[in-house]
């Protein structure tokens, strides 16, 4: 689908059952046993990610990272959120987090989607274009530092008066 520098050999497809595998495996490695106590994953154990929405990236046969969305409802509206991104040690710093960012983000708009949210670090997300959203706004199902929810409008105004607890579409 689109290709980091060609030397890089890294390319990107849409994820499928066929990842699951090493998808799961990277999570364990990058958040930890913890990782099922996070508010993100309690959103996904009620309704499962969109894979039409969730990219992995490959050099040849070697999973390099991925990520995925999960359309939800945040209150009345629609959205979606994106997690995990994970890229794994020995590629980091090539690209491959903020390209695969890039396509999470307009696989979403190409498919209607106003809106995506996610729990992270704003230092990383903010240079993507996400913004800290108001605190009280998306309420997690589950504890959550709400300074690390930030949201990204796929439309114009898509931020404005997000706001609800999020669950399944
Ligand atoms: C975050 C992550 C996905 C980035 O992937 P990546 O392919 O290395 O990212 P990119 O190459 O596109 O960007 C790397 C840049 O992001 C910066 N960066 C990485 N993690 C960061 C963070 N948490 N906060 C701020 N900057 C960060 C790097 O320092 C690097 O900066 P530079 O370009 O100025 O050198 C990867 O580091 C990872 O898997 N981390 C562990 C899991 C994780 O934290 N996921 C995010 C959950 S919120």
């Amino acid at each position: 689908m689109m290709s980091l520098p060609a030397h890089l050999q890294i390319e990107f497809t849409l994820e499928t059952a066929a990842h699951d595998e090493a998808v799961e495996a990277l999570s364990a490695e990058a958040f930890g046993p913890g990782r099922f106590t996070r508010a993100a994953a309690r959103v996904r154990e009620m309704t499962p990610h969109d894979r039409s929405l969730s990219f992995v990236a490959m050099r040849g046969a070697e999973f390099v990272g991925s990520v995925r969305q999960t359309r939800v409802m945040v209150g009345t509206r629609p959205a979606v959120m994106l997690g995990p991104l994970a890229v794994k040690p020995a590629f980091k710093g090539k690209g491959a987090g903020r390209a695969l960012m890039a396509m999470a983000a307009d696989a979403a708009r190409l498919a209607g989607e106003t809106a995506i949210f996610l729990v992270g670090d704003r230092a990383y997300y903010m240079p993507l274009g996400y913004e800290p959203l108001p605190a009280r706004s998306v309420l997690m199902p589950g504890p959550v530092d709400e300074r690390r929810i930030l949201g990204l409008a796929l439309v114009p105004g898509a931020l404005q008066g997000l706001s609800g607890a999020v669950g399944p579409r």
